[in-house]
């Protein structure tokens, strides 16, 4: 089948937020089609260097052939969650001066029914963005319980009916596998007592089920976690999310990483916030033109936030602010490693949210993926 072609998204613009150095070190934590990578490539000098970073195999066999000719980038197959290993793999820890992360799937995953993202065009259901590893969707549901469903329909996907849809994807799942997309996509249509007419019935579904199989925000936490450490003075992370979930945590992860700290000493001298906070908010979220949306359609929901690192010393990550808003992609991960749904009781993932240890446990819990080593990286 013909490969859909993808268009990068707010191209000049984050481009030109990654002010590029003539031979500079660059990372595309999603480098997709290469899309972006090209553009870095073209504003690199011949010493600089791009490390380029896909989940999906067939992304990265794509990227790779398409840039072979070029010795300037090297590209890994490993979830952007392991971007430190990424980077201290090249011994480049502290000297990124830029970080590209370009949230969310590629045209060719959406639009390759075999991949099973696309209620249009019936596949296999599986949904997983990296096809070597983890489960399938039709295997996740097999070891989800309702409670869970419905609390990922309803957060992820903000579904109004995600008690009826999940009740009834079970119903039909314990009886008979749902094997296709399009039996899904159906389901759900008949699931709903009515449903906006401008939108297929199962958009939201599939968008809520597609986060919580690959993880999307627990990867996106994870990442921004390490960005910081990994970032020369005066580079640049520049993120493009796709829905507000994502935004979110970028928002935040940038206002609380901007902040001066309240432990300084009262009587310190004129306030230098270069010094005092590990990042400077570069600019407000911005929004690609309206000729853009009407070109790409796909970019009309996209919002680009850029910061910058300062001199300061890299500060803990506040894991509680951090993942106190995140509990159910937790809650999520420990199904999926645990192969079956938890009990209901949220009080005891709630208390484990607040510890370091935890932390750890996300770091190494990739579903599928195995932990420290650089297995997945290539
Ligand atoms: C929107 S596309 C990127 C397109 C790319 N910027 C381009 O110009 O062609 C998103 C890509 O990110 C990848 N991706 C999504 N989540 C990821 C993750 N957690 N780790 C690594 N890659 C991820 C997807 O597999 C997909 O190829």
């Amino acid at each position: 089948m013909q490969q859909a072609k993808h268009i990068p998204v707010m191209l000049g613009e984050a481009i030109n937020a990654l002010a590029i150095r003539d031979n500079g070190i660059y990372v595309d934590a999603t480098a997709g089609a290469g899309g972006h990578c090209s553009a870095i490539l073209d504003q690199l000098g011949s010493d600089g260097r791009l490390l380029a970073i896909d989940r999906d195999p067939d992304a990265v066999a794509g990227v790779r052939d398409r840039f072979v000719e070029d010795p300037r980038i090297e590209v890994f197959h490993s979830p952007f969650s392991r971007i430190a290993e990424v980077v201290a793999s090249q011994g480049l820890i502290g000297k990124v001066n830029g970080i590209l992360v370009d949230l969310g799937v590629s045209s060719m995953q959406l639009d390759q029914p075999e991949r099973g993202f696309s209620f249009m065009r019936s596949g296999d259901l599986d949904m997983r963005m990296d096809s070597d590893h983890g489960m399938t969707l039709s295997q996740w549901l097999s070891t989800v319980d309702e409670f869970l469903l419905v609390r990922v329909l309803r957060e992820y996907g903000e579904e109004r009916h995600a008690r009826r849809i999940a009740a009834a994807i079970l119903e039909q799942h314990a009886q008979q596998p749902l094997a296709t997309t399009a039996e899904l996509a159906e389901l759900v249509a008949k699931a709903m007592p009515r449903h906006d007419h401008k939108k297929h019935p199962a958009t939201r579904t599939f968008q809520a089920l597609r986060i919580a199989l690959n993880d999307e925000l627990g990867e996106l936490q994870r990442f921004l976690l390490q960005v910081i450490s990994l970032l020369a003075e005066g580079g640049r992370l520049v993120v493009l999310s796709f829905h507000s979930l994502e935004d979110r945590i970028v928002k935040r992860f940038i206002a609380q990483h901007s902040k001066i700290t309240d432990e300084l000493p009262l009587d310190l001298p004129v306030i230098d916030v270069e010094r005092l906070a590990p990042l400077t908010r570069v600019r407000m979220g911005k929004k690609p033109s309206r000729e853009e949306v009407s070109i790409n359609s796909r970019s009309r929901s996209v919002i680009m936030r850029v910061a910058e690192r300062t001199t300061a010393p890299v500060a803990e990550p506040d894991l509680d602010q951090l993942f106190g808003i995140e509990e159910l992609t937790q809650r999520v991960a420990d199904q999926q490693r645990s192969g079956r749904a938890k009990g209901t009781s949220s009080k005891k993932s709630k208390s484990e949210s607040k510890t370091k240890q935890r932390f750890q446990g996300l770091l190494n819990s990739q579903s599928g993926i195995q932990p420290l080593k650089l297995a997945g990286v290539s």
